[in-house]
């Protein structure tokens, strides 16, 4: 009896102990990941990159003047004026650049989990993207355009003429978004490369595309069968323009990013950029 008193008042004891000790690790266990955590996002990109000499960017070169493909020297080459942007920042870090080339909706989750360091592809830094990356300031800024096939230019001058129509979108671009809520019952087709979707709005699989301004320009005249029409889309304020995205917490590495954008824009090269991109593209 009282041996077995005993035994329960011990067995309390040990759980209490236990269950103290688990309340405190607990603790210390949540303060200790949140500090690494925190102090691990400020630094790794940065250290990352300058460890490997190497900053990886990523992007979906179907969108001239950004980036695009293009044959130099018998080799094929991404350039643009991304490019050159991402460029001068790898050459303010004193490191190489490599361009991992996606589709536009796989980037945010190339970012996250680390297989890109950054983002550079004409992403506009919208309040949704915001939740799961951070954004450099704004370096470009570009309204957003229907491109129809030229024989229905004339049919198609309004946002409302394209009422119930086929229209085609990059997938996960805004442009997908503008055009379900800005066209009336449109029936929205997103593909993965603004190419492909060229090819759909050519074949007639789709009534319209859209894209952002200096790529429909691009895409029209390279494509005589095709035209830029007037319709023009309402945009946040906020979430105007192209910005570079990186993870989420990297506060370092938006600064460093930002200091080259500040120069770039100072010098005016970003201007440059895009004329020399314009130049380039045939
Ligand atoms: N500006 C649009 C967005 O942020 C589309 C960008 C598409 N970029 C590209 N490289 N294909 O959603």
């Amino acid at each position: 009896m009282k041996k077995s008193l005993l035994k329960k008042v011990a067995v309390g004891v040990l759980a209490g102990v236990i269950g103290l000790s688990f309340v405190g690790c607990g603790k210390s266990r949540v303060e200790n990941t949140k500090d690494a955590s925190s102090k691990q996002v400020v630094s790794t990109t940065l250290d990352k990159i300058k460890e490997s000499k190497k900053l990886v960017i990523g992007t979906s070169a179907d969108y001239p003047p950004y980036e695009f493909h293009k044959e130099i020297d018998g080799k094929d080459t991404i350039i643009g004026f991304d490019v050159n942007i991402a460029q001068e920042i790898s050459k303010d870090l004193g490191v190489e650049l490599e361009i991992n080339d996606m589709k536009f909706d796989g980037l945010i989750a190339a970012l996250k989990t680390g297989k890109v360091d950054m983002v550079l592809a004409g992403m506009n830094p919208t309040e949704e993207r915001k939740q799961s990356v951070d954004f450099s300031k704004i370096y470009y800024t570009a309204q957003h355009a229907v491109i129809v096939r030229a024989e229905d230019k004339d049919k198609y001058k309004t946002l409302a003429d394209l009422k119930g129509k086929e229209i085609g979108a990059q997938k996960g671009a805004i442009q997908e978004e503008l055009a379900k809520t800005q066209i009336e019952g449109a029936n929205v087709k997103g593909l993965g490369k603004v190419t492909d979707l060229v090819l759909e709005l050519k074949n007639k699989k789709v009534d319209a595309i859209v894209v952002e301004v200096p790529v429909a320009k691009f895409y029209v005249e390279k494509n005589k069968d095709l035209a830029i029409t007037d319709a023009t889309f309402k945009i946040e304020e906020g979430e105007q323009g192209s910005a570079v995205a990186v993870k989420k917490g990297d506060e370092a590495f938006v600064n460093a990013i930002n200091s080259t954008l500040d120069r770039l824009i100072k010098e005016g090269r970003i201007e440059e950029f895009v004329v020399k991109a314009n130049e380039q593209v045939e």
